[in-house]
């Protein structure tokens, strides 16, 4: 019998050099698309795939993940002194009840490799997921980790989320070769971490989205440092392939790259177009700059 998937490990420890000054006191995770932090986002695409064990791996900027997913006694007694009983329900309504919050302190930022390796305790011996908030992905059929621990359930074996990039971008990315085995799941044949254009294998790259088996855990024990000079979780899904069957999955939905201006601004826009408080305004606005 495969394990279930009920842990989920959300790295949110690096520097967000790309977002300062906006990350120097607050981590890139935390920023809002419309009116909810990143994290939030996919601490709810991991708790509708079923997880019931968020582990925060938080930095320098360490308390406002933990803040964010308490309980903020002094808030919610002011709004329900008010009567304002929407507001109440959105700064209550974080995570469900049956859902446990887990802090670990990753004291110096080596790397997304040693970020997972710092969950390892709180993890223990099973599969777990991991997802990086700053790829925001809206998801069909319950989003995307759910589709995930669908592909998971049916192989057994570690499940990465990929998507096609262009050509020139493959320096941004890890990057898989894959043996394609149906329309969207393939079986990685080898995966290097941010390869130049000309040295890629292909151009199906990894997104923040995976699930591992708890075997990562020796295999990033053993690695060095890699590209930019971190502790790559890419180096350690490579060791990883020498031992196990490791599955891309190609997932149903749209990504944005909120870890990039233009990613960010994307996301902001398209959430607003659908937000049901502020879609007509704000579509109104769009076109009324158009006709300036
Ligand atoms: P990024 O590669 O986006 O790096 O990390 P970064 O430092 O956050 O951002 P830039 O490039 O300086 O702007 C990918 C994910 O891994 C986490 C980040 O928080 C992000 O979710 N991470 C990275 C850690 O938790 N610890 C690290 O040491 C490095």
């Amino acid at each position: 019998m495969k394990q279930k998937v009920r842990k989920a490990v959300f790295p949110a420890a690096g520097l967000g050099t790309r977002f300062l000054p906006a990350t120097k006191a607050n981590p890139k995770e935390m920023l809002p698309i419309v009116d909810k932090p990143l994290i939030q986002y996919a601490a709810e695409e991991a708790v509708a795939a079923g997880i019931t064990d968020l582990i925060f791996i938080i930095g320098r900027t360490k308390r406002s993940i933990a803040d964010h997913f308490d309980k903020a006694y002094e808030l919610e007694a002011e709004l329900e002194k008010y009567g304002k009983h929407e507001m109440l329900e959105a700064a209550r309504s974080i995570v469900p009840p049956h859902v446990n919050c887990i802090y670990i302190r990753q004291a110096d930022p080596l790397g997304l490799g040693h970020a997972v390796l710092c969950a390892r305790a709180a993890v223990g011996p099973e599969p777990f997921a991991v997802l990086l908030a700053d790829d925001l992905i809206d998801g069909a059929g319950g989003g995307c980790l759910k589709q995930m621990v669908e592909v998971y359930e049916q192989r057994g074996g570690s499940v990465i989320a990929v998507e096609t990039v262009p050509h020139e971008e493959t320096n941004r990315y890890g990057i898989v070769q894959i043996n394609r085995l149906s329309d969207r799941v393939g079986r990685i044949e080898t995966i290097v971490e941010k390869p130049r254009p000309e040295n890629a294998p292909s151009n199906l790259a990894v997104v923040g989205r995976y699930i591992l088996t708890p075997a990562i855990f020796d295999m990033l024990e053993t690695i060095e440092r890699g590209a930019g000079g971190e502790l790559q979780l890419t180096d350690g899904i490579a060791r990883l392939l020498d031992r196990e069957y490791v599955y891309s999955y190609n997932f149903d939905g749209k990504r944005y790259d909120c870890g990039s201006k233009i990613g960010y601004l994307q996301a902001n826009v398209e959430y607003a177009l659908r937000h049901p408080e502020v879609k007509n305004e704000f579509a109104q606005y769009l076109a009324s700059l158009q006709q300036g």
